[in-house]
């Protein structure tokens, strides 16, 4: 593909990603005990009945947060939420230590992105809303009526906006959200991936989980973006082995994020310790974090950790 057919969408001269929660939840045992209570993989997740829903293993539930704050070439700056966590109680307390409830009251966040549907990235949008009931709202094709309906419970009074499956939309200049269509655990499909253009830097990913596979993921940055031939960085789960399994293929996939010479390597989430373990042996620029305020561990970025781009 020749770069006079690739979307030009515009560069930003800083990006900062503030990770609110990337800790889904604390104990993964009782998660996948809760699943395989409720059927299995193939549930559908509205049934199982976990907060808000119900009061299943509440204090289990924490959620996947990120801020992001770009600077744009003008010196404006442009605020999104890039998903909005599972637990109230936790989002509530994790939105207010990092000022994201002030920074909603005040309209200075213009849009919450939801990646995809499943529990730990969606089902705390009343976190969200309770600030902001107007802020509009991204879901990516592949929403259920059950996610729609539990957005109006919540008290959304604004608009809702379904991206389309691979037709990237600029949200504004340097920042694109793009629909990738797949099929994951609990009936959950597709799912929207931010890519930012930082100037002089090349491309950053954002992904809430990465279900699409990283290396695919990336790959379409490289084919459909102007600049996208540079992947400067990367932040979010990237869903490897978010149960610490280990196969071939998983090798496959450490090795082949060599051959995009990424200068820093920001996952965390459902990546997977080992995973993260892997990637440092190898010598990835791997982002390390503080494990506070809930994160289990300093091998990557979590809460309350800032990656710096630009
Ligand atoms: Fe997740
Ligand atoms: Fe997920």
């Amino acid at each position: 593909m020749t770069t006079a057919r690739k979307l030009d969408i515009g560069v930003l001269k800083r990006l900062t990603i503030r990770c609110i929660s990337e800790t889904g939840w604390f104990d993964t045992d009782t998660v996948f005990g809760d699943i395989r209570e409720a059927g299995g993989a193939e549930t559908d997740q509205y049934a199982i009945p976990w907060p808000p829903l119900g009061t299943l293993h509440a204090d289990n539930a924490a959620g996947f947060s990120a801020l992001l704050e770009a600077e744009q070439i003008d010196g404006s700056v442009r605020r999104l939420l890039f998903d909005t966590g599972w637990n109230p109680a936790w989002m509530d307390r994790r939105f207010a230590e990092e000022g994201i409830d002030r920074l909603l009251r005040e309209g200075e966040i213009e849009a919450l992105i939801i990646s995809h549907e499943h529990f730990d990235h969606f089902w705390g949008i009343g976190s969200t809303l309770k600030h902001c009931p107007g802020i509009t709202v991204y879901v990516p094709e592949g929403f259920h009526e059950a996610g729609f309906d539990l957005i109006r419970q919540q008290g959304h009074t604004g608009s809702v906006v379904t991206v389309a499956a691979d037709q990237p939309q600029i949200l504004f200049r340097g920042l694109a959200l793009v629909s990738f269509s797949m099929n994951t655990l609990l009936k959950v499909g597709g799912e929207n991936v931010l890519y930012a253009h930082l100037h002089d830097r090349g491309i950053a990913m954002v992904t809430g989980c990465g279900h699409g596979g990283v290396l695919n993921l990336l790959d379409y940055a490289r084919q459909h973006f102007v600049g996208g031939e540079r992947i400067h960085a990367l932040y979010g789960g990237l869903h490897i082995a978010p149960l610490d399994d280990w196969d071939e293929a998983r090798d496959h996939i450490i090795n082949g994020l060599r051959g995009y010479h990424i200068d820093k390597l920001a996952c965390n989430h459902c990546t997977g310790r080992t995973a993260v373990e892997k990637m440092l042996e190898i010598g990835l620029p791997v982002q390390r974090g503080t494990a506070r305020n809930g994160s289990q561990t300093d091998l990557f970025l979590g809460n309350g950790d800032v990656l710096e781009l630009g």
